[in-house]
This record gives structure tokens, C-alpha cells and sequence, in this order.
């Protein structure tokens, strides 16, 4: 843990700055505890400096109790940038708003009801890489949570990538996967895309093997948002990224977050993978927590 509010740390011959906020890591691969900020209340640059750089050493941050209402979540989140919206839509055919809830609860009888097997959220990906500019960061802040599992598994993409033979490495290094909307409609079985929906969002390809912009260390981009290969068969490269998905997605790689009613927490999707898991009681118990996304910048 860091040093607690008003210490100096000196390292080598830096001296450190006062930290302001209290960093309990929870897992070698990833996540760490942030202890000592209400996030009700007005951040001040330092403490939201140190999120970011905790977010990028840690690159899953967890604030317990918290207590936030959609208007207080969505100011936090514009602190890292600018907030996306969304091209699915709710059962009535509306687009989701900006602060939008992830729930098993059926809106029409007001029960908690059974995700089904297309629900694209118990898949590994990150979020929006069907984007040109995919996002930076995910924030979800747990409102309702079953007393036992429906947690989220994050895999640190950095480790999944340094796993992989050097021959591997470089051979993936030079290729780009597409990512599309459709594809990951497809991949999970679900409902295909509507023309409109194919229009909005074109397929758009990414290098597979990514470099992350604040740290420059490299990472695996990949996930059920993909389709192919650029310059490989359809079907071989989608056989090549179901491979690379499944030797990353190992338990060495992954951190399983198990939620509180007032977590909230916030990854970066630019070296993670995540996927919520179907280890509850879902037509028993309320699984609601409130979504915000960060638009990131275009992958290298
Ligand atoms: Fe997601």
C-alpha cells in the first residue's frame, strides 16, 4: 500500500510528491482499492492525476461505498474525457442514454429474469473495439447485487501477449483484425444487425497486437467483436483469433472482481479483455449496476 495522506516518499533520488489518495492493490494481474476518496465530492487535479496514473499502473480501480446518482456518475466520468453513447437500443427501439443501466431485471414485469446465452456481456471483449476510436475506460457503479457471484472477469492482455512465444509475438505483430458490430451480433448468437445499425457502424480493422499509449508496453486486441484477418482467409484467421482469445483468457491472466451494492469501478479497456460471469441466481436475484464509457483514441 501507499503511503497514507501527508508522508513524503523519496525513491532513488526523486522525492515524490504528498500522495493524496490511499492504493490498495488487490491482484498481481490486476486491480487495486482506492480507500480514501467520496466521489460525491468535487476531485481536486491532484487526486484525479493519481487516479489516472493508478488506473494505468493497475488498470482496474475499485472505489467501495460509493453512493453515486446517474448526474453524480456522469460528472466523475467526464473528468477522463469525453462520454459515448451507445448503438444498441432498448426494447423500445430508443437509444441507450449516456448513464445507461446493465441489468437482468425485465423492464415490462419488473422481475429479474435469466440473461440469455446472446447477452454479449458474459463474452470476452472490450468495449467498443467495433469503433474507429475505441474506448478508453468503462465505469460501472453496482446498485443492486445478488448476494452470492454474478462477478466480472477482467484478463490483463499485457501478460497474455508477453506469454506468447517470440516467434508468435512478431508474427501477430504485423497483422489487424476487424472488429465489427455485426461480427460480435454474430459471435454471440444474437439477433443480427440491422441495416441501420451496419451503416452507423462499418466494420473497422485494428492491429491485433496493440501498443498502449501512456506506457508504450504491448497488449493483445482482440475479443468477440472480431470477424477476420486482414489478408488471411476468413475462416483460418477467425480459427487464429479463437486460439489467441482462448491461450489468453487462461486463469493466470484473469482478476475476478466480486461485486458489493456501491462498488464502483473503472478499467482500462486498452489492455483488458472482461466479461461478466453467469455464477448467479439470475432469475432470483437483481443484477443492476449503471454504465458510463470514455471515448479513447485510435489503436497503434
Ligand atoms: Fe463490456
Amino acid at each position: 500500500m501507499h503511503k497514507a495522506n501527508g508522508s513524503l516518499q523519496t525513491s532513488g533520488n526523486h522525492k515524490h510528491a504528498i500522495h493524496e489518495i490511499n492504493i490498495k492493490k488487490v491482484s498481481d494481474v490486476a486491480g487495486a482499492e482506492i480507500l480514501n476518496v467520496n466521489l460525491q465530492n468535487p476531485l481536486t487535479k491532484p487526486v484525479l492525476k493519481e487516479i489516472m496514473e493508478a488506473l494505468i499502473r493497475h488498470h482496474v480501480l475499485i472505489f467501495r461505498a460509493q453512493s453515486l446518482s446517474k448526474i453524480q456518475q456522469e460528472t466523475f466520468t467526464r473528468n477522463f474525457g469525453e462520454i459515448e453513447g451507445h448503438v444498441g437500443r432498448l426494447p423500445n427501439g430508443q437509444r441507450l442514454p449516456i448513464v445507461h443501466t446493465v441489468t437482468n431485471v425485465d423492464s415490462s414485469t419488473g422481475r429479474p429474469t435469466v440473461a440469455p446465452h446472446t447477452d454479449g456481456n458474459y463474452y470476452w471483449h472490450t468495449d467498443k473495439s467495433y469503433h474507429d476510436v475505441p474506448s478508453l475506460m468503462t465505469m460501472l457503479h453496482a446498485i443492486n447485487i445478488p448476494p452470492e457471484g454474478g462477478d466480472t472477469l477482467f484478463c490483463n492482455m499485457h501478460m497474455a501477449y508477453e506469454s506468447l512465444p517470440k516467434e508468435k509475438q512478431k508474427f501477430f505483430s504485423n497483422l489487424r483484425a476487424v472488429h465489427s458490430w455485426e461480427a460480435s451480433r454474430r459471435n454471440t448468437g444474437n439477433i443480427p444487425a440491422t441495416e441501420e445499425q451496419k451503416r452507423e457502424r462499418p466494420p473497422v480493422s485494428h492491429p491485433i497486437v496493440r501498443t498502449h499509449p501512456e506506457t508504450n508496453r504491448k497488449s493483445l486486441y482482440l475479443g468477440m467483436h472480431t470477424s477476420h484477418i486482414e489478408g488471411i482467409a476468413e475462416a483460418k484467421g477467425k480459427r487464429m483469433l479463437d486460439e489467441l482469445l482462448d491461450a489468453a483468457t487462461v486463469t493466470k491472466n484473469i482478476y475476478r472482481h466480486s461485486w458489493k451494492s456501491g462498488d464502483l469501478v473503472i478499467w482500462d479497456n486498452r489492455c483488458l479483455l472482461h466479461r461478466a460471469d453467469r455464477n448467479f441466481k439470475m432469475g432470483k436475484y437483481r443484477r443492476i449496476l449503471h454504465r458510463t464509457v470514455v471515448k479513447g483514441t485510435v489503436p497503434f
